[in-house]
């Protein structure tokens, strides 16, 4: 049976982690996969968390099975965080799932149920792992422009062209905030015309919204997210709880799809549960629960927004730190951007040589692509870090 396979491509981000575990140098500095790390390196449980665990372990009366949908309190509580009361809700259902990937995963199918082989526009370049998991489902993958290389923002006026050709029936992916792996980001004027160009196109927006609250706060980072989908009749969205809860390994997130009507939704939840049953059958309960308790508890609440503004305004102050280090030893602005992105990732705009050097000569870690997790960069050698970026970008 298996002399018939062949190898499969290693995850490069994941990949990446193995080769920074592995490298034996006092002086590495790990700037890969997107894991929120604190002054200490440290990915720390947050401590909203840790007291919803004690509460949950304390009151825990059961272990019998959630059901399809998962935690329904979760359910409810993510959507408010969302959208507020800002969405009819007759429209729509959401399904806990595990993780964001797993989110992705089930909405992919389910669309693929409606639409086999549809054409599913990607962002040039978006997350290593969309390309891959929608090739999977049998979409027919194109992407729109994106990243510009020469001003490290957005090709906005390009992107906005493609989107405004594409038709009913077509897929859009969109980064909700925080865009991974550029770190550019539309702004709230660029979120409205890309909003009414789906509306007016009937194309089909499918959010990506991995890291609420890492940009510029809750409320900025859902603007794009609640004005694309009080726009449009149909929309579906992947929410995720590993990095605003820092709940990476509990693999919490929610596959949300909104309809025309309830009846429309109904019939396509009946879909998107009959998807989740034939693959994991339900979701695991411990990370939504989490969620579920620190959301419903005003203080818990209060806590972990504290705490993730403390995280958010951590990666802005790397940002800085890192644009300064290298505009003073450089008397140039070139790295100015890291400062002006949000959200975890920045696209340095390195060559994959450099990125390699950088890796062999100095152990400063990132992707092959040359994006830094900001929250990794290293506030005592933030020099040095300059000096290395500077060395293999002349
Ligand atoms: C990343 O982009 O580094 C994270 O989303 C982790 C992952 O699974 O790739």
């Amino acid at each position: 049976m298996f002399e018939t396979l062949t190898q499969a491509p290693s995850d490069k981000i994941l990949a990446l982690m193995g080769e920074y575990a592995a490298d034996q140098r006092s002086t590495k500095i790990d700037l890969g996969v997107g894991v929120y790390k604190d002054e200490k390196g440290v990915t720390p449980v947050m401590t909203s968390v840790r007291k919803a665990e004690e509460r949950i372990l304390s009151n825990e009366k059961t272990k019998t099975y959630l059901g399809i949908a998962g935690n329904k309190g979760f359910g409810a509580a993510v959507l408010d965080l969302i959208f507020e009361d800002g969405l009819d809700r007759s429209r729509v259902r959401i399904a806990q799932t595990p993780g964001g990937t797993g989110s992705l995963w089930v909405l992919m199918q389910l669309i693929t149920r409606a639409r086999p082989g549809a054409s599913f526009y990607v962002s040039d370049p978006t997350w290593a792992n969309h390309v891959p998991m929608a090739k999977q489902a049998g979409f027919d993958l194109k992407t729109y422009p994106y990243f510009d290389t020469e001003t490290r923002g957005v090709k906005f006026d390009e992107m906005l062209a493609t989107l405004n050709g594409l038709k009913a029936g077509d897929v859009v992916l969109l980064h909700g905030c925080c865009h991974n792996p550029t770190g550019a980001n539309l702004t709230p004027a660029q979120w409205d015309q890309v909003a009414d160009s789906l509306a007016r196109t009937g194309a089909l927006p499918f959010i990506d919204l991995a890291y609420l609250g890492f940009g510029d706060g809750i409320e900025a980072d859902a603007y794009g997210t609640r004005k694309v989908i009080a726009s449009v009749p149909e929309a579906v969205l992947a929410f995720s709880g590993s990095k605003n809860f820092g709940l990476y390994k509990e693999r919490v997130g929610a596959a949300i799809l909104v309809a025309r009507n309830a009846a429309e939704a109904d019939i396509a939840n009946s879909q998107m549960l009959n998807v989740v049953r034939g693959a994991y059958s339900q979701p695991p309960d411990h990370g939504a629960e989490v969620i579920r308790t620190i959301l419903t508890d005003a203080a818990l609440r209060a806590e972990w927004e504290t705490e993730l503004t403390e995280m958010r305004n951590r990666m802005i102050y790397l940002r800085e730190k890192l644009s300064a280090a290298i505009r003073e030893r450089s008397n140039s602005t070139d790295f100015d951007f890291v400062s002006s992105h949000r959200g975890m990732f920045s696209l340095l705009g390195l060559t994959n040589e450099a990125v390699e050097k950088l890796k062999q000569e100095n152990g400063v870690y990132m992707t092959g692509d040359s994006r830094i997790n900001v929250a990794g960069l290293p506030e005592a050698k933030m020099g040095e870090l300059a000096d290395a970026i500077l060395a293999v970008s002349r």
